[in-house]
């Protein structure tokens, strides 16, 4: 399970970066539901698909649909979750709706290696403490 501690922070390229847990309990769900500090608005879905992590915000831009139930498909090589409320799509990478929606707010993801070499924490770039609120399994 994440710690969600957050409390081991990082900043690069003008980007701060928080650790959210270890890549290798995060990878073992699809979408994770990830309560943030700053409010049921801010929370995010920390998905993991094809072998990479994802982040945007929990909740639809149109209505408020909860991502981390939608489903996910590839398109000519883009990644996009489907709301389950209205089916409007958004790229996993950038957050950007095909529908002219307002896009769903995406942060980034990075592995950092352990200090035995293998294992590896995943850092997020959202500034909030987030903490695991479970998800799809699938
Ligand atoms: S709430 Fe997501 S498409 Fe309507």
């Amino acid at each position: 399970m994440a710690s969600g501690s957050g409390n081991e922070e990082g900043n690069t390229e003008g980007v701060s970066w928080r650790l959210i847990g270890p890549a290798s309990e995060l990878s073992k769900k699809r979408c994770r539901l990830m309560y943030s500090s700053l409010g049921y608005d801010s929370d995010v879905c920390l998905f993991y698909v094809k072998g990479e992590f994802f982040a945007m915000d929990a909740r639809c831009s149109h209505s408020g649909g909860p991502l981390c139930e939608g489903d996910i498909e590839e398109a000519d090589g883009v990644l996009q979750v489907f709301c389950p409320w209205h089916d409007y799509d958004f790229d996993l990478r950038t957050g950007k709706s095909g529908t002219s929606l307002q896009e769903a707010g995406s942060f980034g993801c990075r592995l950092q290696r352990g200090a035995n070499g293998n294992s590896h924490s995943l850092m997020q770039s959202n500034h909030a403490l987030l903490s695991d609120g479970g998800g799809s399994t699938d």
